[in-house]
């Protein structure tokens, strides 16, 4: 049964499609083409513009996911300035906001001439987990266990082996007994330390041999009866929720090295602060902010930013309710201002050694192991966080804002490079609005 689509006023028929992984590129794109677009030539055209002219790492990048077919192009800029624990930094950032970039260099210069950024790392411990159910009495499976954790460390030895050369590997491993949650569910709760790495592949075959390991034990377990053999693994899978792993990024100075009016900018500074900690419709909109500067350096370096930004939110909420992720306080005539953030990030493996334009960012950064990556990326956020909040409590945002976004508004309605520079002129000294722009230029091309 075909699906209709509305395409550009004209409905297109789709069908399903059965074996679609297995056909070649060219294929793929020719079905797709013809059978999604008004204009298939049109739509093939257009991710043919954005093919890589180096075959070969256009190859590189297809190979990275399941039936690639193009490249999805965001603009990678650096935000210059960044002083943190004394030494400089560029910062690489990928993303499509437009004033995201201009707030980190505003906010890293401020900072660079106020004693810079400082970050220290709190613990890198990570978890993950073996869910499984067991019918038959605790204390008969917490015995059991006490007995099989040696041969469960010694079973996975093979996988952690290079892992502990690195200083890294499992640290623990404890039984969790939530039956009173859901009937006969158990978890092996496992922490791990994965050194460079984020450990993603690392945690997972671990845990699926302790899972192996844990059923095979059960089986021939001669305390157990014959149902109590039967554990049965749901899931083995590592947590995105990383409270172990965190890092606390800062800056402070004396209120009077804010600028003139320090003390009302302070004071503003901190009422917002709490005001996101009270407020979950703020906090979420106030660690959006965060989550600008944290995420552009997680693509740029390669980084799951969606398991960095799940993480972040689950540990926001981490008391029960939604709450902003930064404090601000003064004491004794000073401004302190901070951001304490779980993440779990790695600066080898993954994406690192083999896509060339993070290896380019590593690079910028002048190589961090992955505690270093952590503290840059907390600073990336409270830089974000800061520039947010001293618009907000002064200009307010849609100044920059809009200023930004200009040249979005002139390339959507079709300016010539020359009228661009006029209207960046014009409204250097006006308010900026889609209609404003509009009619300006429109004015502009009529005299
Ligand atoms: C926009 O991307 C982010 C802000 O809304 C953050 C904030 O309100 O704190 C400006």
């Amino acid at each position: 049964m075909p699906y209709l689509c509305n395409m550009a006023n004209n409905h297109v028929h789709i069908g399903l499609v059965s074996g679609f992984s297995k056909k070649s590129k060219q294929e793929k794109i020719k079905w797709i083409s013809q059978t999604c677009f008004a204009s298939p030539q049109l739509a093939k055209g257009i991710l043919e513009t954005y093919w890589h002219t180096d075959e070969k790492l256009q190859r590189l990048h297809d190979e990275f996911i399941e039936n690639a077919v193009s490249n999805f192009y965001l603009p990678v800029a650096v935000a210059p300035n960044f002083v943190i624990n004394e030494k400089p930094y560029v910062m690489p950032m990928v993303t499509e906001e437009s004033s995201v970039v201009a707030a980190s260099a505003n906010a890293a210069k401020f900072w660079s001439i106020r004693g810079g950024f400082h970050a220290e790392i709190i613990g890198t411990e990570k978890t993950g987990q073996v869910h499984f159910l067991f019918s038959g009495p605790h204390q008969k499976l917490a015995e059991f266990f006490t007995d099989v954790k040696p041969k469960l460390l010694q079973e996975t030895e093979g996988i952690t082996k290079n892992m502990r050369k690195r200083g890294g590997g499992i640290v623990d491993i404890e039984l969790i007994d939530s039956t009173n949650n859901l009937n006969n569910y158990y978890q092996l709760n496992v922490r791990f330390e994965t050194a460079d790495a984020m450990g993603a592949n690392f945690i997972n075959s671990c845990l699926e041999q302790l899972a192996k390991t844990l059923q095979n034990e059960a089986t021939i377990y001669s305390h157990f009866s014959e149902t109590e053999k039967q554990i049965e693994v749901v899931m083995s899978i590592l947590s995105n929720y990383v409270p172990g792993s965190r890092v606390k990024a800062w800056v402070s100075c004396p209120i009077s090295d804010l600028g003139d009016d320090g003390d009302i900018l302070a004071q503003k500074f901190v009422q917002a602060v709490n005001i996101a900690n009270q407020n979950p419709y703020r906090a979420v909109t106030h660690n959006k902010g965060i989550m600008n500067g944290i995420d552009a350096l997680a693509i740029a370096t390669g980084n799951d930013f969606r398991a960095i930004e799940a993480g972040i939110h689950a540990y926001a909420a981490r008391d029960g309710k939604y709450s902003g992720l930064s404090k601000a306080w003064i004491k004794d005539e000073t401004f302190w201002f901070e951001l304490e953030v779980p993440l779990a990030v790695g600066t080898v493996g993954g994406l690192t050694k083999l896509h060339p334009m993070v290896k380019w960012s590593h690079e910028l950064l002048q190589h961090p192991d992955a505690e270093g990556l952590m503290k840059i990326m907390a600073v990336s956020g409270l830089a974000q966080n800061f520039a947010a909040l001293r618009s907000l409590v002064t200009t307010g945002i849609q100044k920059g804002h809009m200023k930004m976004h200009l040249l979005n508004i002139l390339n959507q309605i079709g300016a010539s490079e020359d009228e661009k520079q006029v209207m960046v002129e014009h409204f250097k000294s006006n308010v900026v609005s889609f209609n404003a722009v509009e009619q300006a230029l429109t004015a502009w091309r009529k005299t």
